[in-house]
């Protein structure tokens, strides 16, 4: 009876295992067809470096990376991982966030490099990896670009903001001189607001701003020029300087860019001077835009907005051995140069119109 018992059991036993292997095998296969159907997903890691995560400029560019980052994954099998590091405009603490990034095996880096004169070092590091390098609005020197065919630059030329704050400002006194010429001496009084020393925007700005006017014989006259570092806190109190030494004679404010405009703006209205000079900046940041409708701003350029859009495609596919490089318009192996658009009260009007 017992040994009946036991044998029943074990019958019933090796029933019930066999039941729960095939089981298990329908399950295994089930989840292998449901895998082999799934899209295959493929992650790009981008190692994001910025030269200060403060400025206005660039944390604006790299929120709209972002943004475009989340769109492209909703319409395509890629995972984007955008790892940002903030620099601190300290180059040390710069290189050793891109050794992180190559330690952690990242795919492809974009680097807003904190010293433009010091790209050698992180190129080797990235080259000796094989990882490209995609520099963007600090421009590297051209002899450490041409140090390895993966390093790209992107942004536009300093120059051509420079040309079109002077065509602003020429339009306004072609239009309306006196409305400039508060002392009527047939003279631009101006001063000017650079940026960061050493930058090849406010360098290149600063050089060119003045050359529309020079060339339509409009005179000229320096009251005085000085950095504030891209910064609307510095630039105030630098023009706050300069209204107690200058006051009403300051006729035109050139702005290496829109934060330091705003300084300058703040500043002015701070010490009571109305109406307000030409006040000219570069970025066309949101304040920016706002001061212009307020008719407290006298024009700014847009600063590259297809620089977002241009650094994801080309890290994209500089992170897919099968993507070609062919429709990026890249000049010289490693430029790809973005426009500048001049932005007045008028063109903000026109674009209303079309439907911006
Ligand atoms: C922008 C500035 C910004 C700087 C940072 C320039 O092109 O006009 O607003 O501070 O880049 O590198
Ligand atoms: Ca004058």
């Amino acid at each position: 009876m017992n040994r009946r018992i036991k044998s029943c059991c074990s019958q019933l036993l090796h029933k019930a295992c066999c039941c729960f292997l095939i089981m298990v095998c329908f399950l295994f296969l089930g989840s292998g067809c449901h895998s082999s159907n799934a899209p295959a997903v493929k992650t790009v890691r981008i190692g994001l470096a910025m030269y200060s995560q403060n400025d206005t400029f660039i944390s604006a560019v790299v929120q709209e990376m972002e943004q475009l980052a989340r769109e492209k994954e909703s319409v395509s099998d890629l995972k984007i991982n955008l790892n940002l590091a903030d620099g601190q405009s300290n180059q040390t603490v710069q290189l050793e966030q891109i050794d992180r990034f190559l330690d952690s095996g990242c795919d492809v880096l974009c680097v807003n490099i904190v010293d433009r004169t010091a790209a050698a070092v992180l190129i080797d590091k990235a080259a000796s990896r094989d990882i490209p390098v995609i520099f963007f609005n600090r421009q590297p020197v051209q002899e450490d670009l041409q140090r390895w065919e993966k390093v790209y630059y992107v942004g536009p030329k300093g120059e051509e903001s420079g040309i079109y704050q002077g065509e602003i400002i020429l339009e306004a006194w072609r239009k309306d001189q006196p409305d400039i010429d508060k002392n009527g001496d047939g003279t631009i009084q101006y001063v000017m607001l650079e940026g960061e020393p050493g930058h090849q925007d406010a360098m290149l700005r600063s050089e060119y701003a003045i050359k529309p006017l020079l060339k339509a014989n409009i005179l000229l006259e320096k009251l005085d020029s000085d950095t504030a570092n891209w910064s609307r806190s510095q630039a105030a109190a630098k023009m706050k300087q300069w209204c107690e030494m200058f006051g009403e004679k300051i006729e035109v404010v050139i702005a290496n860019n829109d934060d330091m405009a705003l300084g300058a703006i703040d500043a002015m209205k701070e010490a009571g001077i109305a109406p307000l000079p030409a006040v000219v900046g570069v970025d066309a940041t949101e304040p920016a835009i706002e001061a212009l409708r307020k008719k407290e701003l006298l024009g700014t350029v847009q600063n590259a907005p297809e620089m977002p859009g241009v650094l994801l495609e080309l890290a994209l596919r500089l992170s897919d051995p099968e993507s070609s490089l062919e429709k990026m318009q890249i000049e010289e192996g490693h430029y790809i140069w973005l426009p500048y658009y001049k932005i007045t009260r008028e063109t903000l009007i026109q674009q209303e119109i079309e439907g911006f």
